[in-house]
Formats: C-alpha cells, sequence, structure tokens
C-alpha cells in the first residue's frame, strides 16, 4: 500500500463528503427537534445532535492533521450539501403542512435518510484505516473507534422510533421507545432482533392496558 492512502482522491473525497454529512446532519436534528412531540424522542434527538457536532470537530480535525483545508468546497461534499438542505426543506414543509403527529414522522425519516448516508461514511472509513499507513490509522482509527458506535445509535434507534411512530398512526399497538432503545441495539442482528421482539412488546402493552381498563 502507499505511504499517502488517505491523501489519495476517493479517499479524500470520502472524508470531505463524511464532514459534509456530520454539519448537515446538525442542521437536521435542530429542525427535526422543532417537529419531535415525544419527550424520549426529543431527549434523544438532544444528545444525538451534541454528538454530531462532536463529529463535525473530529473530522475537522483528521482532515488539519492530513494538512486539508476543512473549508475548501468538492463537487462530492456539494451534493452531500444539497441532500442535507432537501432534508431540512422537507422538514420545514412538513411543518406547515402536516398535522404535528405527521410532521414528526416525517422528522424521523429525514433522520433516518441522513443516517444511513452517515454510517455508510463510517463504516468505509473504518475500512480506509485499516489499509492506511500507521501514521494515519494512528489518527483515523481512534476517530472511527469513539464515533462508530454513536452512529449505530443514531441509525438504529431512530428507524425504530419510524416505525413504532408510524405504527402508532396507523392506530395499531405501538412500542414506544422502540426495543431498539430500550435493549440498546448496535449493531444490525441486534436490531433485527428488536424487531422481531416488538410484536412480543406490543402484545404485551396492549394486554395490560386491557386489563388496566377492565380493572377500574
Ligand atoms: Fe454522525
Amino acid at each position: 500500500m502507499e505511504n499517502n492512502t488517505l491523501l489519495a482522491n476517493v479517499p479524500v473525497d470520502l472524508m470531505y463528503q463524511a464532514l459534509e454529512t456530520e454539519k448537515g446532519g446538525v442542521q437536521i436534528y435542530t429542525t427535526a427537534l422543532r417537529l419531535a412531540i415525544n419527550k424520549d424522542l426529543r431527549e434523544e434527538w438532544n444528545k444525538y445532535l451534541e454528538q454530531t457536532k462532536n463529529h463535525v470537530q473530529v473530522l475537522s480535525n483528521i482532515l488539519k492533521r492530513l494538512g486539508l483545508d476543512p473549508n475548501v468546497e468538492t463537487p462530492g461534499r456539494k451534493v452531500v450539501r444539497y441532500l442535507g438542505t432537501s432534508l431540512v426543506k422537507t422538514m420545514e414543509l412538513a411543518s406547515r403542512c402536516a398535522d404535528p403527529q405527521a410532521a414528526q414522522i416525517v422528522a424521523a425519516e429525514c433522520v433516518v435518510l441522513a443516517e444511513t448516508k452517515d454510517h455508510l461514511n463510517w463504516e468505509l472509513l473504518g475500512e480506509l484505516s485499516k489499509k492506511a499507513t500507521a501514521e494515519q490509522s494512528a489518527l483515523l482509527t481512534p476517530a472511527y473507534e469513539q464515533v462508530e458506535a454513536e452512529e449505530d445509535e443514531h441509525l438504529y434507534h431512530t428507524a425504530g422510533w419510524t416505525r413504532e411512530l408510524w405504527i402508532q398512526a396507523l392506530g395499531m399497538p405501538a412500542v414506544l421507545p422502540p426495543p431498539e432503545e430500550t435493549r440498546k441495539v448496535d449493531t444490525a442482528i441486534e436490531a433485527a432482533q428488536a424487531r422481531k421482539s416488538r410484536t412480543a412488546n406490543a402484545k404485551v402493552t396492549t394486554n395490560t392496558k386491557a386489563k388496566k381498563a377492565s380493572a377500574r
């Protein structure tokens, strides 16, 4: 492997895209929080907003340590910025046109779309760190280890919220907070297990509510 693995065009483009995704993420969470009406969801997204602000710093520092200007415009980050701005505009549209419950679901869907890209970026940065020189890896690996676990939570937990908020809107028994939250899911396998467990949880919730109602 060459000495300048991270300084080749495609890896540099990925790092700029990752930075732009995080910067867009700050705007997306700020807007999504205005649409979030569930107290637990607000708490969760407030935490993710703070973590995302830190991810902006982490990536800016990596670029600087590699001798790259974090403010340089690239075609890749321009596209990512367009996507982030579109998601913010989508939520603003929902806040004007939809009822609060529906707007909250739109916000959750937008967060999942943004976090899908964010999660992929970090997965790829993790792969890149394995091929990097020792010096570059010393920069990238600690960042990856810190941030990737948070990205898992952002994506899998918000996907759970989106599904359950939709199920609630459809008039079916929802599990809120979602099992992804209570089971502290942070892998795709655990997310699948949490989805599978939701039917049992929903039945328990429904039965408990029914028992409480009949006891009154
Ligand atoms: Fe992030």
